[in-house]
């Protein structure tokens, strides 16, 4: 069973051998984190002029808040200031900026009831991050932008970090999704058609594991672990940012999280950028990690 460690000073090392053995660390709200969520506020203000983000579900069509959101997302997306924030997030959680890479966050908007659920809001189902061609030592960080509660926040299946699922994840490749998937999202406004690596059999969901943090308030855990999107009944929109990370040291062996269950190709790792200076990771290592069929194979790396 996981457990969830909350505002720990532990170094980054620690931590990181904790969250391949499936534990979460929650931490309170920091300079850093407060001012990536206001920025993310601010943003959203002046999209959804002059509704209220939560709330502006209610009065604007589909097809408006989709017109909205095509362009607020990737504007925050690509927002110098998010690489800036993400590095001082890192260093403040005492992460080696220099063997620590990040990827663009994003801005994730769950409507509630159902508003929209598909495409540019895609309600995600239990999966693992592993499912998408992740490294197995991606851990994923997750903040709120507006206060969340039970009923429209993130949830962990945590008892499957050990049980294997049935999954679709060997017909993903994240380069297809890439070329493909990703840019139709804006087309699938009720049901979403795109190929998405998803489970087999039926997911037992409960227990459920909800961790609420308040606005700017982070959760980081192992991108192996099960989770979903509540259905969100709350009445407001949630709104939340996600980013991802990797270690080089784990980079360097495929180390990190056990792989039970994942046989998707292709790799994220190109995405990913330096704490440090915001260069990509290697050509060699890139390279390695492409030629992998599985990722739960180790590849032959050049150590870096
Ligand atoms: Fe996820």
């Amino acid at each position: 069973m996981s457990t969830v460690i909350f505002d720990s000073n532990i170094n980054d090392d620690r931590r990181r051998r904790d969250l391949y053995a499936g534990q979460i660390y929650a931490y309170s709200p920091t300079s850093a984190t407060t001012a990536l969520c206001q920025l993310a506020r601010d943003m959203c203000e002046e999209a959804f002029a002059p509704h209220d983000p939560e709330d502006a579900q209610y009065h604007l069509s589909v097809e408006q808040y989709i017109e909205i959101l095509k362009s607020l997302k990737p504007a925050f997306i690509h927002h110098p200031r998010c690489k800036e924030l993400i590095r001082q997030i890192l260093d403040e959680k005492r992460c080696d900026l220099e063997r620590v890479y990040f990827d663009v966050p994003r801005l994730r908007t769950s409507t509630s009831d159902q508003y929209l659920t598909s495409g540019l809001a895609y309600a995600f189902k239990p999966h693992r991050d592993t499912w998408y061609s992740t490294p197995q030592c991606q851990l994923n960080w997750w903040l709120p932008v507006y206060e969340v509660q039970p009923e429209n926040c993130m949830v962990f299946h945590t008892h499957y970090w050990d049980q294997p699922l049935k999954n679709s994840s060997d017909e993903f490749n994240y380069q297809d999704w890439n070329c493909n998937g990703r840019k139709a999202a804006h087309n699938q406004r009720k049901k979403d058609t795109r190929r998405q690596s998803e489970a087999l059999e039926s997911v037992q969901l409960e227990p459920e594991l909800k961790i609420v943090p308040e606005p700017g308030g982070l959760i980081i855990f192992p991108a192996a672990h099960m989770h979903s999107s509540v259905p969100n009944t709350s009445g407001k929109t949630r709104i939340s940012i996600d980013f991802r990370t990797v270690h080089l040291d784990e980079l360097n062996t495929n180390g990190g999280a056990p792989n039970l269950d994942s046989a998707c190709t292709g790799t994220t790792i190109g995405d990913y950028l330096r704490g440090s200076d915001f260069s990509h990771i290697p050509e060699t290592m890139r390279n390695a990690y492409e030629n992998l069929e599985c990722s739960s194979s180790v590849p032959d790396l050049v150590m870096v």
